[in-house]
This record gives structure tokens, sequence and C-alpha cells, in this order.
């Protein structure tokens, strides 16, 4: 591994990409809490595909956790992450100290309203404003051409797309598939806090979501028949406990009824301590 790959200051980021951007390489930014998994590599590796130099982050933000989440305990494997830097071969890893990217006296937050309180929001608030201040952040230290997110976290991706629109930020972002198991569950560093049986139990959030799926390809078009489908097919599960199911429009998030136009089914359930998400995408025609 290069000994230069990880970098924990700002001026460190910003003098590497600085002379990367000399030698006329486009910068490629995907930010990540570590723990990578999969579903990072996804990204890491589009990001390899399309631009000269990649920049992963490796930060996990403090500002998005509530005071009763897992800041504490979130996985911190930061020499398994490098290794997996280094074999997917990025250029540069920004690993700063949370004193690093919040100093004392820090008070700029970023708000993207309406957005940031529905869905996650709900139950978990000051989350998106973290992520969105974060993102920021990240993209003021990096500045880069193009920045990679999972569609995995459909509603950070929202919240980034809007918060790019409305503040002018001259980053492209580029949204990539979920990645999953082979029994459907989607790849998170959060499945590791679960047990054998919650782990066996957590495919009921992809079934859920491809039942309705499939009720939507039989012609439903009922959201309320489709948000209690899904939801009596998480119920049935023992241990699963429903924070939301839903059925929204993927552009402002907000319920719609009849179902038209690009729509997002959206879950979130909870193993014990664990909250797990999913979502899938559809676009429904005109009839
Ligand atoms: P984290 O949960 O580490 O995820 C980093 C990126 O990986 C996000 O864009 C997320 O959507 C993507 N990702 C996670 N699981 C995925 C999967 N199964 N398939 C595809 N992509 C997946 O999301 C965050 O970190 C933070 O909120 C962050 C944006 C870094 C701000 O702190």
């Amino acid at each position: 591994m290069s000994k230069h790959l990880a970098v924990g200051s700002i001026e460190g980021a910003r003098d590497a990409v600085a002379k990367a951007k000399q030698r006329g390489l486009s910068i490629g930014l995907v930010p990540t809490m570590g723990a990578l998994h999969a579903g990072h590599v996804s990204l890491i590796r589009a990001a390899r595909l399309e631009t000269g130099f990649v920049v992963v982050s490796i930060f996990v933000n403090p500002t998005q956790f509530g005071p009763q989440e897992d800041l504490s305990r979130y996985p911190r494997p930061l020499a398994q992450d490098l290794a997996v830097c280094a074999r997917e071969k990025v250029d540069l890893v920004f690993h700063p100290d949370a004193g690093v990217m919040y100093p004392p006296g820090f008070r700029t937050f970023v708000e993207v309203g309406g957005l940031q309180d529905v869905l996650c929001g709900k139950a978990r608030p000051g989350h998106f404003r973290g992520v969105a201040t974060v993102v920021l952040k990240l993209f003021n230290i990096v500045q880069p051409d193009i920045a990679y997110f999972g569609q995995k976290d459909a509603q950070q991706v929202r919240i980034l797309e809007q918060m790019v629109d409305d503040l002018d930020v001259g980053v492209r972002l580029r949204i990539c598939p979920i990645v999953r198991e082979p029994d459907g569950l989607a790849l998170s560093s959060r499945n590791q806090y679960l047990d054998s049986d919650q782990r066996r139990q957590a495919t009921v959030l992809y079934r859920a979501l491809e039942e309705a799926r499939r009720r939507i390809e039989n012609g439903e078009r009922d959201a309320a028949v489709l948000d209690r489908a899904m939801r009596e097919r998480i119920l049935a599960v023992p241990g699963a406990t429903i924070d939301y199911a839903a059925v929204v429009d993927a552009v402002t998030l907000q319920p719609l009824d009849p179902l038209q136009g690009e729509i997002l089914l959206a879950v979130a359930v909870q193993f014990g301590g664990t909250r797990l998400i999913d979502n899938l995408r559809l676009e429904i025609g005109k009839r």
C-alpha cells in the first residue's frame, strides 16, 4: 500500500487534489463512513472508470447521528478499509478526525426544507442536516468533478440533488444501483449488528418491496393497498418493527395517490436495536 494513500488534514487533501488537477486529471469523490463493503466498492469502481483521480472519504460523521444512535459503536475497521482502497486503486483516502471537520466554534449547517423531515427524517431528526452539511464540506474540500452515491439511501440522494441545485454546487452526482446479497438483503455496514435469526428475517424488506412491485405490475395503483401489503408482509416476521413502509413521489417524497410517474417504494424496519432501510424506484406510465 502506498504510504501516501491516506491523509487526515484538509490541507493534505487539498494539496493532493491540486497536484492531480495540475496533471489534468478529473476528480471523483466517494463519500463513506467506512466499514467498506461491496456496495461502497461499486461506487469506487464507477469512479475509477470515469475519473482520473479517485478520492474516498472515510468519516463517521457525528452530526448525522442522534443522541440515542450508534455513533460510538459504529464499526471503524480502518486498516481493512485502507486495504480495500489500495486494492481498488483509490488515489487518496481522506479520513479526518471529528475535530478537523468540526473545530470548536463550528456553527453553520445546511437544511433542505421538507425533504429532510419525511421518511427517515421523522425518526431521525437532524440526521439529514448532518448529512447535507458534511457532504457540502467534503465537496468544498475535495472539489470533485463527480461525486458517487448509492440509491440504497434514496432520501439522502434526493436531498443532496436538491442541495446541489439550490446552492449552485458545481459537482455532478452519479447515483449507483443498490448492491444486494444473493437473498436480496441490501448491503449495509449495519448488517453486521444482526444476529443469525435477524439476518434471516431481514430479507423481509426486499420481499415486501418486491411484493409491492409485483402488485403494481399487475395493475394495482392504490397506494393504500400497496402500503398495507408491505406492512402485512413485514409484520408477519417476529421481531420486526416497522418504522415506515411508504409509496411516495420519487422527487417530492410526498405520498401520492393514485400512483403515477416516478415513484419510490421505501421501507425502514427495526430488528432489535438495528434499523435497516431499503427502497425500489419505479416508473409508472400514464394509462
Ligand atoms: P455510508 O453509509 O458509508 O454509505 C456511503 C455510500 O455508499 C452512500 O452513498 C450509500 O448510499 C452507498 N451504499 C451503501 N450501501 C450500498 C449498497 N448496498 N449499494 C449501493 N450503494 C450503497 O451514506 C453515508 O455513508 C453517509 O451518509 C455519507 C454520505 C458518507 C455522509 O456522511
